[in-house]
């Protein structure tokens, strides 16, 4: 019993993508990297979307500000939201790969005070997924 839970356990490890970069050495864990799956983030997202919209619609303001073009843009910016917490409306940075990698990863650590009620995102695969899918869901150039 015990051995066949191994194996499950064992199963799903060496067909994550988290896997593929634990055995790829040149591959540093712990830094973003622009190498997310956008469609796997799309999955990702649902964790998000009770309290976030993330489409174009400038009615899309939950809980949580609407992320639409949220790559790219000052932190605590977006026009259509106005219950922005003192800690972001303090916070001065712009929302790339590594500030957002940071935030999901430890929201409180990461910017303490904030009110997103969300304990973070655990995995480094799924938080480059989920980055690479918001970096994508932008207006067209
Ligand atoms: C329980 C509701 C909730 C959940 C779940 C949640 N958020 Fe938030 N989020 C918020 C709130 C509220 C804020 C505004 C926080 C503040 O002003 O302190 C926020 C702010 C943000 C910001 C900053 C936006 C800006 O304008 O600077 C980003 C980025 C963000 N959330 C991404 C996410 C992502 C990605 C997820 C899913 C992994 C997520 N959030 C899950 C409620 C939530």
């Amino acid at each position: 019993m015990r051995y066949s839970i191994f194996l499950i356990f064992y199963f799903i490890l060496s067909y994550s993508p988290a896997m593929a970069q634990v055995n790829n050495v040149s591959a540093p864990v712990q830094v973003a990297e622009a190498n997310g799956d956008a469609d796997k983030g799309r999955t990702v997202f649902f964790r998000c979307r009770a309290c976030h919209s993330i489409s174009q619609n400038q009615n899309g303001t939950k809980v949580g500000p609407n992320l639409f073009g949220i790559f790219g843009k000052p932190v605590g910016s977006v026009a259509t939201y106005e219950n922005y917490s003192k800690a972001l409306r303090d916070a001065n940075f712009i929302w790339d790969e590594q500030q957002l990698d940071n935030w999901l990863k430890n929201p409180n650590g990461f910017l303490p005070g904030n009110t997103m009620a969300f304990s973070g995102v655990m995995r480094q695969s799924d938080r480059d997924d989920l980055i690479a899918f918001i970096r994508q869901q932008k207006a067209a150039e």
